[in-house]
């Protein structure tokens, strides 16, 4: 299941560096009009899809411009065909292929492909995380004051104005924010010590599902609010110490709520 999806990543990765239209444009917009998605996150999807069908046709997909096939297999892959299309569309660099199988509902295989970066991060459960062939560790956790902090924000506007806010009480309290605009890079960039600590509310399996397998494989802890798993409600990635005063304070601010 690695190689295939290794394989599947590379093929979007090439596809989506080499063959951005110059004139890409909105093809269409889903939860909100900044929710976009281009002609290009639909080819992907259906690039990774026609792969999988071939090499693991028992196999159920959920993909984020639609693919959703049952399988009679137990494994399912879960796919984000380009993560943080609004930097694709822009042609910022910040943007990735995702991809994961998980074995009657647990992520097993997690495959992130950040072409522009020229690296893929992979995990597989209970084998480590590597960063193309060098095997990738969390930074030890600083001081909260003292930790680089990503996160992310989802497309509706009360959601926003509420992110906003939650941000807005933490950055006092860290060294900085970032928000790179590919959750799946982010949650990567924990796994490598790019960043120390990651959270978002909001997020659709196919934006963590590689990402937060990646990072827990690396070293981090990752969770939703305290004693939950990584969900839409919440997703959280820190190492030890860090993930606990940050799930914390997340939860005392109601960053799992709009
Ligand atoms: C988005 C990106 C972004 C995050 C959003 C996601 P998409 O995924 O991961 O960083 O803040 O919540 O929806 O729409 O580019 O696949």
């Amino acid at each position: 299941m690695l190689d295939v999806a290794l394989e599947a990543a590379a093929r979007a990765g090439a596809f989506l560096r080499d063959g951005r239209p110059d004139d890409l444009g909105v093809a269409a917009t889903k939860t909100s009009a900044v929710d976009v998605v281009t002609e290009m996150d639909i080819a992907s999807e259906k690039l990774i899809t026609d792969y999988l069908a071939e090499r693991r046709p028992d196999d159920g997909v959920l993909g984020e411009e639609g693919a959703a096939t049952e399988g009679s297999s137990g494994v399912q892959w879960v796919i984000d065909p380009i993560d943080g299309t609004v930097n694709y569309l822009y042609g910022r660099p910040e943007w990735s292929v995702s991809i994961a199988a998980r074995k009657d509902g647990e992520t097993v295989v997690g495959v992130v492909a950040a072409p522009m970066r020229g690296e893929t991060y992979r995990a597989v459960l209970g084998e480590g995380a590597f960063v193309n062939d060098r095997p990738a560790r969390a930074r030890v956790a600083p001081p909260f004051g003292q930790a680089l902090v990503g996160t992310g924000f989802g497309y509706l506007a009360e959601r926003r104005a509420r992110q906003a806010e939650v941000v807005g009480q933490l950055l006092p309290h860290v060294r900085d924010i970032r928000r790179g605009g590919s959750a799946a890079i982010d949650l990567c960039d924990v796994a490598v010590g790019r960043l120390n600590a990651y959270y978002e509310r909001g997020l659709n399996p196919w934006d963590f599902a590689a990402g937060e397998l990646i990072a827990r494989e690396a070293g981090a802890r990752t969770g939703g609010r305290p004693g939950q798993a990584p969900s839409g409600d919440l997703t959280v990635a820190a190492p030890p110490g860090l993930f606990e005063e940050l799930q914390g304070r997340l939860d005392e601010l109601g960053a799992w709520h709009d």
